[in-house]
């Protein structure tokens, strides 16, 4: 099939590659003049892996082109993805201003060749509504088409594993002709994986996103509640959290307590959540203690940085993780960001590295020192902080580690040393929950 997609992020680019590895024709659209040079020369311009490999593989195929002409796209495909973002405002309402202008672009290419319009950004429930009415307000033609929802799941850092072995494929959609296209798209996908479908009504496949997203926060909150309670009643929250993961029907996963939640979607996503509950008048007070637990992660770990340097003035401290997650350069919303903007302004002198993250992270964190090797971080350092479960940080020669630093004190966020072999090694260790 003839497929477009409008929006070549995280979402757009790893869908439109995928779906051209499935056997599609595929057109990926970027207004981003920058990015979308990257793309035509077959460039991931973020840290996915095996994505670019994908890409290459799929341009040199000529199933997967990358360009700015929206309304050529839109004219040649019979499905059109809108995979743009969709950022917070200030006061927590998802800003949809760049699906509307998909929506409009769309429209003004748009005639009465029957097109279906994918919705794949995470919105909030009722927006392929205004998506409709904005096609029908803004096109120039008789305009046939259908509004559809298919919410995308995939992690960062596992993007490409995710969108080819999918836990499910959720479509929402409230017209027989337009399931059917849906279906063609996906049925390569169906049959290699047998991954179960599930057709639901437009508004519900909206809310399973935003839903699901919020439930993932709660267990994480949950894990750090737990985690909380096991250091001021002397517990160990991973023996705690393994055992009750271990009840099927709570399971085990999402269950890492840490530093807090970041990225660019939990945290918006609740946020956006929360407000259709005010707009249904429906009370939010679960996602509220969400969202509280979670900020109390980063700031109680701070915390205990402060109780155990005292002054932090002038201290040397190296960080050790810059992404909000391991395997992705993506900083958006990172606790390691706030962690290190909160030492800074006690004071504190910082040196960091991030396997990926770093470039990204140098255009927003300024006043601290990089360096690309793990140990000159811990050279002189009075103490060490892991912000992110990079494998690489997990690996480090501790007893070197333990040479090099001025005084050795490890904070470990993400719990990724055990706390009996740290401390036999002769060094003052801090984890989560433990
Ligand atoms: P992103 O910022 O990485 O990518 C969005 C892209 O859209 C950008 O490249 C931008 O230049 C482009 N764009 C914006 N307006 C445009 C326009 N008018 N014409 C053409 N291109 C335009 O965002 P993302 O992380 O891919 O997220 C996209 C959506 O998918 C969001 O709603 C997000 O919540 C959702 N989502 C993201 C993830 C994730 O892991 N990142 C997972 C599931 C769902
Ligand atoms: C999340 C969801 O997992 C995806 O299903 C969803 O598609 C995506 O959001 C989205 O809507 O954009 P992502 O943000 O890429 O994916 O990363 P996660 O693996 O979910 O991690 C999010 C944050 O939670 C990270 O900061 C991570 O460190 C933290 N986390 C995760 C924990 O603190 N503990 C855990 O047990 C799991």
């Amino acid at each position: 099939m003839k497929l477009a997609i409008i929006g070549t992020g995280y979402v757009g680019l790893t869908t439109g590659t995928c779906l051209a590895e499935l056997g599609h024709q595929v057109t990926c659209i970027d207004n981003d003049p920058e990015k979308l040079e990257k793309l035509k020369k077959s460039e991931s311009p973020i840290f996915e892996p095996g994505l670019e490999e994908l890409m290459v593989k799929n341009t040199q195929s000529g199933r997967l082109t990358f360009s700015d002409q929206i309304a050529t796209a839109v004219k040649d495909s019979e499905v059109i993805f809108i995979c743009v973002n969709t950022p917070p405002k200030n006061d927590g309402h998802a800003d949809l201003k760049y699906v509307e202008q998909v929506a409009r672009e769309i429209a003004q290419a748009i005639n009465s060749d029957y097109k279906v319009i994918v919705d794949k950004s995470t919105v909030p429930v009722k927006t392929a509504e205004k998506v409709r009415e904005t096609i029908l307000r803004y096109s120039v033609d008789e305009a046939k088409f259908d509004v559809v929802s298919n919410p995308e799941f995939l992690r960062e850092g596992s993007a490409v594993k995710d969108t080819l072995e999918p836990d499910r494929i959720v479509i929402g959609v409230d017209d027989d002709k337009a399931k059917k296209k849906m279906l063609a798209v996906y049925q390569p996908l169906i049959d290699k994986t047998q991954a179960p479908v599930k057709i639901v009504s437009v508004k519900s496949a909206e809310l399973i996103k935003h839903g699901a997203n919020t439930f993932l926060a709660t267990k994480i909150s949950f894990a750090n509640l737990i985690a909380k309670t096991c250091e001021e009643a002397g517990a160990d929250a991973l023996e705690v959290l393994e055992a009750i993961g271990l009840d099927t029907r709570i399971g085990n996963q999402f269950l890492n307590p840490g530093i807090g939640f970041g990225g660019s979607c939990f945290p918006k996503d609740i946020a956006a959540y929360k407000k259709t509950l005010e707009v249904l008048d429906i009370d939010s007070s679960l996602v509220d203690a969400v969202e509280k637990i979670n900020q109390q992660a980063t700031d109680d770990f701070v915390h205990k940085i402060e109780k155990e340097l005292w002054v932090l003035d002038g201290k040397q401290i190296g960080i050790l993780g810059l992404s909000f997650k391991p395997n992705t350069d993506d900083i958006r919303n990172s606790p390691a960001i706030k962690v290190i903007e909160k030492l800074k302004k006690d004071g504190a002198k910082i040196r960091a590295y991030d396997p990926e993250a770093m470039e990204n992270a140098k255009k927003v964190i300024t006043g601290i020192e990089y360096d690309t090797d793990p140990y000159k971080i811990a050279k002189k350092a009075e103490a060490l902080i892991i912000c992110t479960e990079w494998d690489e940080f997990k690996k480090l020669d501790l007893t070197k580690i333990k040479e090099l630093m001025s005084t050795p004190v490890i904070f470990d966020g993400r719990n990724i040393f055990d706390p009996k072999k740290v401390k036999a090694l002769d060094f003052k260790y801090f984890g989560i929950g433990r």
